[in-house]
């Protein structure tokens, strides 16, 4: 009988250390904060947003990561230049309604921007990875993030993201590399794409070192970036491009749910690698990585020039000009390109006229613009393609 009387509280006990064990939080109200160990987990459990500390330093870091990854892979820091020295953070919500990290001496040493005020707000880290702050009492969800952290990424472009320009915002979304493998802080290297929205010049995508351009992907040719083979139809992912008044961005997302894969910059390595997790090694793999060679550094054949890789040299001038500097050319520099061998000659039918190059990357197009009325067609100035 005894046993009996004892039974409902064995089980009230074992349900509530279910609870404990089952129920990771995916958010967080006012009034709440998490520390030191305590996590965030996604509803379906793929992200995780917590605490880190790079190579077991003393420097505290909040971010996301992937929840069953067993080599830790930070996708999104928040504080990524400041960290808090010496122990673990603090993240709530405040008054007003923002995210906000506070440090042991409880001054706030980074924060969400929303520029609204929530009546209930709600922080929550989405099975996508993306942290958003909205209001619980907005319905209409995916257009009311009062701010999400998918609109400043880190290293990494993660399934879903927006890879580009909110024009009416006047938000760029940009990847830049960690400074170094242990500071997520950004170093000088990153991706993000270079246009100019008044003078509706053609958007493309550049990889740079500081404000230098290290190698680009070429226009959006309607299919895929031109030179970016990689971006083509594919088993692992699908993407599109959108250029619109509003917004002109990148996204790509997965076709096989169980497959990750995502796309970072490396400071230390300088490229731009698609990474895809290998489960029975129980690593990454690159999938395609940027520069692939030589040719696809920037300008390096300059200009009237064209690169092909298995030529010796790599440059050539293109039929009809010859080198601007001949003996930079002969020493390898091809920087300074070709000029014309002799001036153009309109007058004489079938003198000089157009010649069609295909399987070529399209010149860089910050200097040229589309004509999105009469069916697109990229020019640049100063030379017909
Ligand atoms: C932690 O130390 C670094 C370097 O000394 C400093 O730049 C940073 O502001 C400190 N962080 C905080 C939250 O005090
Ligand atoms: C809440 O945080 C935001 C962002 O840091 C700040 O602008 C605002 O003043 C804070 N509100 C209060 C009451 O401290
Ligand atoms: C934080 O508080 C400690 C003492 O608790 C103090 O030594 C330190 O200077 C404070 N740091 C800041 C940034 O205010
Ligand atoms: C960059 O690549 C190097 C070499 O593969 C690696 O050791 C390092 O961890 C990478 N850096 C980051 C921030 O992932
Ligand atoms: C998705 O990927 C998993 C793991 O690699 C594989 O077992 C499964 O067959 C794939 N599903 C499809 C529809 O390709």
């Amino acid at each position: 009988m005894e046993i009996f009387t004892f039974m409902p509280i064995i089980v009230l006990v074992f349900l509530s250390l279910l609870r404990i064990v089952f129920s990771a939080y995916d958010s967080i109200r006012p009034s709440q904060s998490f520390g030191d160990g305590e996590t965030l987990v996604s509803k379906g459990g793929s992200f995780e947003l917590g605490f880190f500390t790079p190579a077991n330093s003393n420097r505290h870091y909040a971010g996301i990561w992937y929840k069953n990854i067993p080599i830790q892979t930070v996708v999104w820091v928040a504080n990524r230049c400041n960290p808090i020295n010496g122990s673990s953070g603090l993240l709530t919500i405040n008054s007003t309604g923002n995210l906000v990290l506070l440090d042991h001496n409880k001054s706030v040493v980074w924060s969400t921007s929303s520029s609204k005020q929530a009546r209930k707000p709600i922080v929550q880290l989405l099975e996508s990875g993306n942290l958003v702050l909205r209001d619980e009492e907005e319905k209409k969800l995916e257009t009311n993030y009062l701010w999400q952290s998918f609109d400043y990424p880190s290293d990494t472009l993660l399934p879903n993201m927006k890879f580009g320009w909110d024009l009416k915002t006047g938000l760029k979304r940009k990847i830049s590399a960690w400074r170094n493998w242990d500071d997520p802080c950004p170093g000088d290297f990153a991706f993000g794409f270079e246009f100019d929205p008044k003078l509706h010049t053609y958007p493309e995508a550049y990889l740079l070192k500081g404000t230098t351009k290290f190698a680009r992907t070429g226009p959006w040719n309607g299919l895929r970036f031109s030179g970016t083979p990689e971006i083509k139809p594919n088993p692992l992912y699908g993407f599109d491009f959108v250029n619109t008044e509003d917004e002109v961005y990148y996204t790509y997302n997965l076709k096989n749910k169980s497959v990750i894969s995502i796309m970072t910059v490396n400071q230390t390595t300088s490229l731009r690698q698609r990474l895809i997790w290998v489960e029975a090694d129980q690593s990454w793999r690159t999938y395609a990585s940027s520069p692939r060679d030589n040719c696809d550094e920037y300008n390096v054949c300059g200009a009237n020039a064209n690169c092909v890789i298995n030529d010796n040299p790599i440059c050539q001038c293109l039929k009809g000009f010859k080198p601007k500097s001949q003996d930079n050319w002969n020493s390898m520099d091809w920087s300074d390109g070709c000029v014309r061998s002799s001036p153009l000659n309109c007058l004489e039918k079938d003198k000089d006229g157009f010649i069609q190059f295909s399987g070529l990357k399209v010149p860089d197009t910050t200097h040229s613009w589309m004509n999105k009325k009469d069916k697109g067609v990229v020019v640049r100035c100063g030379l017909v393609i």
